[in-house]
């Protein structure tokens, strides 16, 4: 197993405007970043093992030493929380950028909101905190847990099925290259987010789009609705068609 190496991370990647902490064991590489006050720069932390990985919906993030990329980023933005609607979805087309490189012919789909899938088991996962700043601006705190080199849970700690980029490609997988490209691929596509939102992502979505036309069922507060998933509106929204042909549009909560 190759360890993760900051400073050949920080001296590959093509943008340099950007701080990087590395950790050999942490809680949660979001946690830690949520203590810090958002700076000028995106703060990328990186985790070689998490012992408090953090899922969505209250969920754990399984993240044993050694063999997976933890990755979460501090990003700064110059606008109000309400803009970043959308900001999860754009996020999971950075992370399926970079596997397209690994994986060009493997049928990488995004499955609204947060899931990246192949053959229809989780590859990666993405959690987003948002810090509401006091000039009115804010800033996001993105992780993305990404399964490289874990090839066996043998004592069940994941509880839905998944995969890793390993077992797809049938090789070990160098998880510093993943760093260096994962790094690169998230500040073009948050920077591009801030520039122009997510009206310059719709066409990348409905390419990868896991969900378009089938049948989805979405659990709420108030009960659960069940309808043909017709994509995505302009605040990244899942549409969902009735039976009776009403379209409505459901968001994450
Ligand atoms: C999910 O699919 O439930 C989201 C998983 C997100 C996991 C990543 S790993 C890096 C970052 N730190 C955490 O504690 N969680 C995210």
């Amino acid at each position: 197993m190759k360890q993760l190496d900051k400073d050949h991370i920080l001296a590959s990647t093509q943008n340099t405007e950007y701080t990087l902490e590395l950790f050999e064991s942490i809680g949660s590489t979001n946690d830690y970043l949520a203590t810090l006050t958002p700076g000028r720069l995106p703060r990328f932390c990186v985790a070689e093992q998490q012992t408090q990985g953090r899922g969505r919906l209250g969920r754990n993030w399984y993240s044993p030493l050694g063999q997976n990329v933890y990755l979460s980023c501090q990003y700064p933005f110059q606008k109000n929380i309400a803009s970043l609607a959308g900001l999860s979805l754009v996020v999971g087309l950075a992370v399926i950028n970079i596997l397209k490189h690994y994986l060009p012919s493997a049928e990488l789909k995004a499955k609204w909101p947060n899931d990246i899938v192949y053959e229809n088991k989780k590859l990666a996962g993405i959690l987003l905190n948002v810090q509401a700043e006091s000039n009115g601006f804010c800033s996001a705190i993105v992780g993305i847990g990404l399964n490289v080199n874990m090839i066996e849970d043998i004592e069940n700690h994941i509880a839905q099925s998944w995969t890793s980029m390993r077992k797809i490609v049938g090789n070990y997988v160098n998880r510093n290259d993943v760093c260096i490209l994962l790094i690169d691929s998230l500040l073009k596509y948050l920077k591009r987010f801030a520039d122009i939102g997510l009206s310059g992502f719709m066409q990348e979505w409905q390419e990868v789009d896991s969900l378009f036309g089938k049948k989805v069922n979405i659990k709420s507060m108030t009960g659960s609705v069940t309808g043909i998933a017709r994509g995505i509106d302009s605040l990244g929204q899942l549409l969902l068609e009735s039976s009776s042909g009403v379209v409505s549009a459901f968001s994450t909560g």
